[in-house]
C-alpha cells in the first residue's frame, strides 16, 4: 500500500473510532519524512512508537523519558529501506535463507491500523495497545504466492513493558499450507558494548554466521563482546537478560511461541553486533554506532513455521527493564529450559 493509501486508511479508522465516542489509547501522528507514528503513553509517563512503514517500534522509553531501544542516527526513513534500529519484522523469511530479499519485506512494506481484529483467547485488562495489519499486495504475491494477515499487536504495560504479539494467518483458498521464518529483530541501546553481558545463553549450542554456520557450545559464564558477534543459539529458554552495568539496568527479555494453536515453536536467540568494519560498511548506520546497540532477537529460524490454511501461529516477546543486580547468575538456561526459573 502506498504511503498515501496507508494515511487514508488510518483517517478513516481514527473517525470510525470518534463516530463510537471511543477515543483510541494511540496517537497517530507524522514522524519522518511524514510517515504515519503511532504513539502509546502510559500513565507514569512510559511511552511507544511505531511507524506504520514496516510495523516496526522506533521508540520505547522508561517514565524518565530515557530511550531504551538504539536507532541509528542514519536510519533511511523512506521505502525500500528498511529503519536500521527499534524492532523491525523479520518476515517471511529471516535473513538470506531463501528466495526473499534479506530478512523478507514486511519490514519494508505499509501496515495499516487493523480495523478489526479478532479478539484473543484469552483477553488483556491493559488497554494501552494498537493493532496493525499486514496484507500482501498483488506485488508481493507474485513474489511470495501465499496469502496471509499478520497482525502486530503493540501494547504498553502498566509498569513500561513493551509486549509485542505476532499472529500469522494462512487465508489461502488454494488449500495449499505455506511455511515462512521470523524474528523480532530487537536493537537494544546500551551505553557500551564492551561493558554489557548477556545471560541465559551459556552451555547452549549456537550456529555461528561468520564461520559458516558451523555449529559451537557456548563456554563462557555470559555472553561478553570483544569483537563482531553474528550467532543463532539453539533451543533457547524463555528469559534471557542484558546487563548494562553503567545504565545500572537490565534488559529481561521473555518470549513464547503460541500454545494455543496446539503448535510449539522452539525460539531461537539471534545475537549480533556488527563491530566497526562492518559497521563502516553499512550505509545507514554510523561508524562507532556499534558501541551502543545490541540485537538480541527472538526468532524461529532454521526450522520453519508451517500453516495449513486457516492455521494461525502466534508468537510474543515481552521486554522489561529491571535494576541491574537483579539477574546477574541468577539465569541458569538448564533450569530456565525445565521451566524452574
Ligand atoms: C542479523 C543477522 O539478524 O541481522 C546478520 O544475523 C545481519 O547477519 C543483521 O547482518 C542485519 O541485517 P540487515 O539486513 O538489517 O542489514
Amino acid at each position: 500500500m502506498s504511503s498515501a493509501g496507508a494515511a487514508a486508511t488510518v483517517e478513516a479508522i481514527a473517525a470510525k473510532e470518534s463516530s463510537q465516542n471511543a477515543s483510541p489509547p494511540y496517537q497517530v501522528t507524522k514522524g519522518i519524512n511524514g510517515l504515519d507514528k503511532v504513539s502509546l503513553r502510559g500513565a507514569r509517563g512510559n511511552s511507544v512508537e511505531i511507524y506504520l512503514y514496516g510495523g516496526q517500534v522506533t521508540s520505547w522509553k522508561n517514565e524518565h523519558g530515557e530511550e531504551l531501544l538504539f536507532v541509528s542516527n542514519k536510519a533511511v526513513f523512506k521505502p525500500p529501506k528498511a529503519i536500521r534500529g527499534g524492532i523491525p519484522l523479520c518476515f517471511p523469511q529471516f535473513a538470506n535463507n531463501g528466495p526473499l530479499e534479506g530478512h523478507g519485506f514486511a519490514r519494508n512494506r505499509f501496515w495499516i491500523i487493523d480495523p478489526s481484529p479478532p479478539p484473543f483467547a484469552t483477553p488483556s485488562t491493559n488497554k494501552t495497545y494498537v493493532d496493525l495489519l499486514l496484507k500482501p499486495t498483488e506485488v508481493d504475491l507474485k513474489i511470495w504466492p501465499h496469502s496471509f494477515e499478520f497482525r502486530l499487536r503493540v501494547t504498553l504495560g502498566p509498569s513500561g513493558d513493551l509486549l509485542l504479539t505476532s499472529r500469522v494467518r494462512n487465508t489461502s483458498a488454494d488449500g495449499k499450507p505455506f511455511s515462512f521464518t521470523f524474528a523480532y529483530h530487537t536493537y537494544f541501546s546500551v551505553s557500551d558494548i564492551s561493558e554489557i553481558r548477556i545471560e541465559g545463553l551459556e552451555t547452549l549450542d549456537y550456529l555461528d554466521n561468520l564461520q559458516n554456520k558451523q555449529r559451537f557450545t557456548e563456554q563462557g559464564d555470559a555472553i561478553t563482546f570483544e569483537s563482531e558477534i553474528d550467532r543463532v543459539y539453539l533451543t533457547t529458554p524463555t528469559k534471557i537478560a542484558i546487563l548494562d552495568h553503567e545504565k545500572k539496568r537490565t534488559f529481561v527479555i521473555r518470549k513464547d511461541g503460541l500454545p494455543d494453536a496446539g503448535k510449539m515453536v522452539v525460539y531461537r536467540s539471534v545475537v549480533w553486533n556488527p563491530w566497526d568494519k562492518k559497521a563502516k560498511a553499512m550505509a545507514d548506520f554510523g561508524d562507532s554506532e556499534y558501541r551502543h546497540m545490541v540485537c538480541v532477537e527472538s526468532a524461529a529460524v532454521e526450522k520453519a513455521i508451517t500453516l495449513k490454511p486457516g492455521e494461525e501461529w502466534k508468537g510474543r516477546q515481552e521486554l522489561s527493564v529491571v535494576p541491574s543486580s537483579y539477574c546477574s547468575g541468577q539465569l541458569d538456561p538448564q533450569r530456565v529450559l525445565k521451566g524452574r526459573v
